[in-house]
């Protein structure tokens, strides 16, 4: 019985520590949804406009943020747009949903 406690509260202590390093993914989920599926496809590899495949990015979470602020090529800047808060939740999005093959 207290083991399965100590299960729970260390299984929320990971999730919890997860979301708050470098972005909430649950927000960049909910962004990437609505500002980046259009040329990125929810899987991160539609390629509209020549956005590059997500999965095959070898960019850093920093790069990434730069990126999604300032656009690049085709890709709009989403400086704008997004708060810093949400550009940070959806380069940790792309980092955590689509990792290197
Ligand atoms: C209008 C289409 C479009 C939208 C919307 C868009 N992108 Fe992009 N994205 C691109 C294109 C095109 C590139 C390639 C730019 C280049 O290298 O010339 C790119 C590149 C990137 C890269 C860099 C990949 C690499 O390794 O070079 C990341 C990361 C990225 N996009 C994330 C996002 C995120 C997150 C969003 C939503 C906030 C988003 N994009 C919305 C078109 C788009």
């Amino acid at each position: 019985m207290n083991k399965l406690m100590v299960f729970v509260v260390f299984g929320l202590g990971l999730i919890w520590a997860c979301g708050g390093s470098g972005g909430d993914v649950e927000l960049g989920k909910k962004v990437f949804k609505m500002q980046c599926v259009a040329c990125h496809g929810s899987d991160g590899n539609l390629q509209l406009n020549g956005a590059k495949k997500l999965e095959e990015s070898t960019l850093s979470f920093e790069e990434r943020k730069a990126i999604i602020t300032n656009g690049k090529g085709a890709m709009t800047a989403f400086g704008s747009i997004l708060t810093p808060e949400e550009i940070e939740a959806a380069a940790a999005y792309t980092i955590k949903q689509f990792p290197q093959k």
